[in-house]
């Protein structure tokens, strides 16, 4: 007889008992938008990250969207960012008429390096967007002196970074936009969802009206005081997200021991490099576990092993700038951002989340030896 094949997927979120009540209570008042639990929710995630202001949305890419509209990034405009990123931190500056410009990354942090992005201002340049890929804390130190001396905004993505320190002060507490994101395979989520932090109370107000419809405080439900957008997060993903955070600590704790074990299986694995170690500035907050395959090793050799043997992987992360859209739309081309390009080609996904039980991890990096022998 056949045994079934084990499978171990890729993501999986957390939903405990508490985040159903909570849901609940929000589905039997039959307040389902604008009410209570929105407010709620940006309190105790503002709490969370040290931020004195918090507007939820509807996703990190509307609070990307909405924090470039506030940097005054239009037509013509150039935004410096990461080409190893989601695409939607690149996306934001397209949606206002606005050119991305990639900066190559460094190496070892695979984020954006502060000297590739004081190289790329120009007179058109209006912003850097920073991304901490994998929860690792970007150079902020760095980026906003670039950003102070040539009068340019810093909007933080730290849609990967949620709990991650940056010279031991966690991001979302630096002073400048941060964005957030809530998607099911992040640290905490709403199911869709997003938030924006930031220190300044008019930035706030402004944000709480962008996202809805433009409606101005004093106003009333059919006034609008500038053009705006449908980016309200609900009040049932709200709770959701209330309870996410009410035990935040416990899930970092939880994903730091999943990271720390896979270090150490992985330690007896020859080809594959792990994720970069923390220093004094910056301490991770463990998002995906990415791992890099040494020059020379066949990557989907690497993949359909894992596949054959029932572990789920994901080529993480291609370079945007070689996204099919950007190729076309502004003649992108290989050799622009060598480094970037080096690791989409070596780096990859295993199975993380917050639960992810030790011998499923252990069978992950049996697979992964068994499948880099013949790679
Ligand atoms: C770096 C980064 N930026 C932006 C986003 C966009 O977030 P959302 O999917 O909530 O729009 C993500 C989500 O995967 C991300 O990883």
């Amino acid at each position: 007889m056949k045994t079934a094949l084990r499978r171990i997927q890729l993501s999986a979120p957390w939903i405990d008992e508490r985040d159903e009540e909570l849901v609940l209570e929000v589905l039997r008042s039959g307040w389902l938008s604008l009410g209570p639990a929105g407010p709620r929710f940006e309190e105790a995630f503002a709490r969370a990250v040290g931020a004195p202001h918090c507007a939820a949305v509807s996703s990190g890419t509307a609070g990307l969207h909405l924090s470039i509209r506030l940097a005054g990034v239009g037509p013509g405009d150039e935004v410096i960012t990461s080409p190893y990123s989601f695409v939607a931190s690149a996306n934001c500056a397209i949606y206002e008429g606005a050119t991305p410009v990639f900066a190559d990354v460094d190496p070892r942090t695979f984020n954006l390096d502060p000297a590739a992005v004081e190289a790329a201002v120009t007179p058109r340049t209006k912003a850097v967007v920073a991304v901490d890929i994998y929860g690792y804390p970007c150079e902020l130190d760095e980026l906003r002196a670039i950003c102070d001396r040539h009068g340019l905004a810093l909007i933080e993505d730290a849609c990967e970074a949620l709990g991650a320190r940056y010279k031991g002060e966690p991001l979302g507490s630096h002073g400048h936009l941060a964005v957030w994101a809530f998607y099911p395979n992040k640290q905490m989520t709403t199911g869709e969802g997003g938030a924006v932090t930031t220190s300044s109370e008019r930035q706030w107000r402004e944000l709480v009206s962008l996202r809805n419809q433009g409606r101005a405080d004093s106003g009333g439900w059919l006034e609008h005081a500038r053009l705006g957008f449908n980016y309200r997060l609900d009040d049932v993903s709200a709770a959701l997200g209330l309870g996410q955070v009410e035990k935040l600590d416990q899930i970092l704790v939880l994903r730091g021991q999943v990271a720390a074990r896979y270090a150490e299986l992985l330690a007896a694995v020859d080809g594959v490099e792990a994720p970069l170690a923390d220093d004094a500035d910056h301490e991770r907050s463990w998002f995906v576990y990415v791992v890099t395959l040494d020059r020379g090793i066949d990557r989907e050799r690497v993949i359909a092993g894992l596949e054959e043997r029932g572990v789920a992987s994901a080529r993480y992360l291609p370079s945007i700038h070689l996204q099919p859209y950007m190729r076309e739309r502004y003649g992108f081309r290989e050799g622009m951002c060598p480094v970037s390009e080096d690791l989409s080609a070596r780096t990859f996904a295993l199975p993380f989340h917050t639960r992810l039980a030790a011998d499923d991890q252990e069978y992950a990096v049996e697979a992964l030896a068994a499948s880099l022998q013949v790679a």
